[in-house]
Order: C-alpha cells, then sequence, then structure tokens
C-alpha cells in the first residue's frame, strides 16, 4: 500500500510523505507584565492539560508493529522505563529515547518509544516545549496528533514536527478525508509543499509547509537549546509557530499565551479550504520516533548518510543522541 507512494515521492525529495495511518484499515509583546490586566486577560485561553514529568509514562505506550514499516520494536511502559528508553530526571525532564546499547542485525529492529495522550482533543493552543529531538541518519522524529477512532484519514491527522535522516527544516503537514485542501493567503515564514490534505492509498503525501529555519528541526533544533512549538486550532483552521529557545514570547513562558502576538505564523491551514472540525476530531497527542520505515527508508540514499538504512540501524552509535528531551506540552481550550 505504501510501496507504490514511496516510489513516487523519490523524486520529490521534500514533498511530505509522513502519514501515519494505520495498514490494517488505512512580535511578541512588549513587556506584557506591565500590561494593563485587562490586557493581559485579553487572549482568555485557559489551560486544560499540562503535561510534565512522569505525567508523559502516564501515556499509552504503543507496542504494536510500526504502522508506517519502521525498523523498530516499541517497547510497552513497562519495558521502556527498565530499559531507559523512558525516564524522569530531577528537573522533571522526561527524555524518549531509541535504544544505542543493543546489537541490532542490519535491517533488524532497533528498541524505540511511541506514546499517545489518553486525553483526546477537538481544538485548543498546543504548546510544546522540547529541549532536543531525535534526528540523524534513518531517524524518522514525529510529534503530531491523530483522530484515535476513525479510520485514517477520516478524522485527519495534524504532523506538528516531522522530517528524516539529514534533514534541516521541519515540515508540518494535514493529512484528512476527502475535500480539504490547504487554501492559505496569508504571510508565512514556511513554503508550501503541496496543498492536497485529503489523503489516502496512492496519495498520502497531505498538504505541508517546510519551515525556513534551520532551527526547527535536527541538529540546528537540538543546537539552538530547542524551543516551542505552537498550534492553534479551531474552527477557523489551524496556524502553527515556532520559536527557537532564546526567542519563546514572555506569554508563553509565563503561562499566559496570546498568539495574537506573536507575529508571523510559520504554516497556516485555514478554513476557506477545508472545513477544519468535521475533518480533523478526537485527536490524541503523539510522540515518536521510527526508524527508516516509508519515509527515512527511501530518502536514505539522496540523504547523504552513509551506507544503507538497513545497515544504519545495526550501528549503535547512531542512535546515542536519538532523543526527545521534554520540557512539556500544555494545551489550552
Ligand atoms: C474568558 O473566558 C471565560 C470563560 O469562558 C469567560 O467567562 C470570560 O468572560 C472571558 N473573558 C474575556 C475577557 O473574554
Ligand atoms: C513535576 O511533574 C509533576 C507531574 O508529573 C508535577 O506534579 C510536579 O509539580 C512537577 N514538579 C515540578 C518541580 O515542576
Ligand atoms: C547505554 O549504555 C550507556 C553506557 O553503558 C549508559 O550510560 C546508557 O544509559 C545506556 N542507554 C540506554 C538507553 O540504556
Ligand atoms: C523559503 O524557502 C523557499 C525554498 O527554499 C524559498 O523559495 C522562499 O523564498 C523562502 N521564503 C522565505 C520567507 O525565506
Ligand atoms: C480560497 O479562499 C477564498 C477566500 O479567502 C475563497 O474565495 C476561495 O473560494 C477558496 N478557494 C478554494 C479552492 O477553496
Ligand atoms: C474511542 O473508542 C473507545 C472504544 O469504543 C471509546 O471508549 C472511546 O470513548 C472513544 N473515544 C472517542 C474520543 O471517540
Ligand atoms: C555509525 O554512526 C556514527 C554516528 O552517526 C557515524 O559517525 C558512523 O559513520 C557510522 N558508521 C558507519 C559504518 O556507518
Amino acid at each position: 500500500m505504501r510501496s507504490a507512494i514511496a516510489i513516487s515521492l523519490l523524486a520529490l525529495p521534500l514533498t511530505a510523505l509522513g502519514a501515519h495511518q494505520e495498514r490494517a484499515h488505512r512580535r511578541r509583546h512588549a513587556g506584557l507584565a506591565h500590561s494593563p490586566a485587562y490586557m493581559r486577560r485579553s487572549a482568555n485561553y485557559t489551560l486544560q492539560n499540562k503535561f510534565v514529568g512522569e505525567d508523559f509514562l502516564q501515556w499509552d505506550f504503543f507496542d504494536q508493529s510500526d504502522p508506517t514499516d519502521g525498523l523498530v520494536h516499541y517497547l510497552d511502559a513497562d519495558a521502556a522505563t527498565s530499559a531507559g528508553l523512558a525516564t524522569v530526571d530531577c528537573n522533571n525532564v522526561t527524555t524518549l529515547a531509541v535504544d544505542a546499547n543493543q546489537t541490532v542485525a542490519s535491517g533488524g529492529q532497533r528498541n524505540s518509544v511511541r506514546i499517545s495522550s489518553p486525553q483526546t482533543y477537538n481544538s485548543g493552543l498546543f504548546i510544546a516545549d522540547f529541549q532536543a529531538m531525535p534526528f540523524g541518519c534513518g531517524i524518522w522524529p514525529a510529534y503530531w496528533t491523530v483522530s484515535i477512532n476513525a479510520t485514517w484519514p477520516d478524522g485527519g491527522e495534524i504532523d506538528v514536527i516531522e522530517g528524516v535522516n539529514l534533514n534541516t527544516e521541519n515540515q508540518i503537514t494535514l493529512h484528512s478525508g476527502p475535500d480539504c485542501t490547504l487554501n492559505n493567503t496569508t504571510p508565512t515564514s514556511g513554503h508550501v509543499l503541496g496543498t492536497q490534505c485529503a489523503s489516502g492509498p496512492g496519495d498520502d503525501a497531505g498538504c505541508a509547509y517546510a519551515q525556513n529555519d534551520t532551527r526547527s528541526f535536527g541538529a540546528g533544533f537540538n543546537q539552538a537549546g530547542g524551543g516551542v512549538f505552537a498550534h492553534l486550532w479551531n474552527s477557523d483552521g489551524v496556524t502553527f509557530w515556532f520559536f527557537a529557545r532564546d526567542e519563546i514570547p514572555q506569554d508563553i513562558k509565563s503561562g499566559n499565551p496570546d498568539p495574537s502576538t506573536w507575529g508571523e505564523a510559520a504554516a497556516i491551514f485555514p478554513s476557506t479550504g477545508c472545513d477544519i472540525s468535521s475533518h480533523f476530531y478526537d485527536h490524541a497527542i503523539v510522540l515518536d520516533t521510527t526508524i527508516c520505515g516509508d519515509w527515512a527508508g527511501p530518502a536514505y540514499a539522496s540523504s547523504g548518510c552513509p551506507g544503507t538504512c538497513d545497515s544504519m540501524v545495526a550501528n549503535g552509535t547512531n542512535f546515542l543522541d536519538a532523543k526527545w528531551v521534554i520540557n512539556s506540552i500544555s494545551v489550552f481550550q
């Protein structure tokens, strides 16, 4: 089901390939603190959930075979914690790692982790603060939300962070059922890769942007000390912002986020081209790291990485820094 797709997209290295379908069914504020109280409240978002530290260990650990055909063995919660792949440090920072110690054959499966929130959402202002993300040859990290009960692509998928191998720009993608396109006229800092959000067998690229910011993905993100990905999902559309560590607005730091002050967005998917509410619903939040599979695999040959993706799985050294280092994920309504 995926192979034809993968081949057709080989010629388009930056085109979205990040579907996660199940195979079986398939400016900142000037001195907020000095603003009058009514201005501080103007955004009026209320914190619904803040996930930090041990909270992530209470999420659902997906332990089935990877629906995107990655060379990973996803561990359940007990195995992941005892293997040291899901840990919390004394500062409440959560790390989700790929195993880097075990011997894995070329083309074999390396232990990894994929977790999803028990909570589901139909809208929200999502603010995710990561210190680092996994990246490197063969590595395919993703932070995304997806409808938990609908048959993909019904119910939609929102990929906030995604990329493969040595990519330097984050890709933001929406996948949906029929009749949903990207129709944006507002300037964005990211550039459009594709406008057809409707996805399915044979065409699962989705509608997508790449961020014009090498701090948004991989080595550049980690070297900048990470940062914050924020997205606002409501009936008007889905809008994304990215702030590298030293550019995080004060209103986010203080827990009173006000997107109206954040300036140009990285990506905007307005409801003019897609009835967002009927195409995106009941989403859980997901974090995973897979290896090779349907995107990093076919993209490997042109990635600048040595050898083959299969051979890289066997190279434990390659996975020493393949880690999500998570400060928190907050959801406001
Ligand atoms: C903020 O939201 C609360 C709860 O929805 C509402 O009662 C209140 O009127 C809102 N305040 C403003 C300034 O919009
Ligand atoms: C650490 O995270 C837990 C939730 O997992 C929270 O209850 C606690 O307040 C946090 N501690 C600090 C110091 O932030
Ligand atoms: C891998 O082994 C190193 C060195 O023995 C150890 O420090 C590290 O915690 C191990 N990592 C995992 C994920 O088990
Ligand atoms: C973003 O990158 C694309 C492709 O490299 C380029 O065409 C475009 O001009 C860039 N946009 C901005 C705002 O830098
Ligand atoms: C795109 O949005 C504009 C309004 O901004 C609307 O007039 C137009 O019909 C939309 N096009 C599509 C294909 O949805
Ligand atoms: C998803 O399906 C399960 C099992 O039928 C059900 O318990 C749960 O409430 C459903 N969740 C949503 C958001 O529809
Ligand atoms: C193994 O991975 C490391 C780290 O990515 C890399 O420097 C090295 O070249 C790799 N070795 C082989 C044989 O590919």
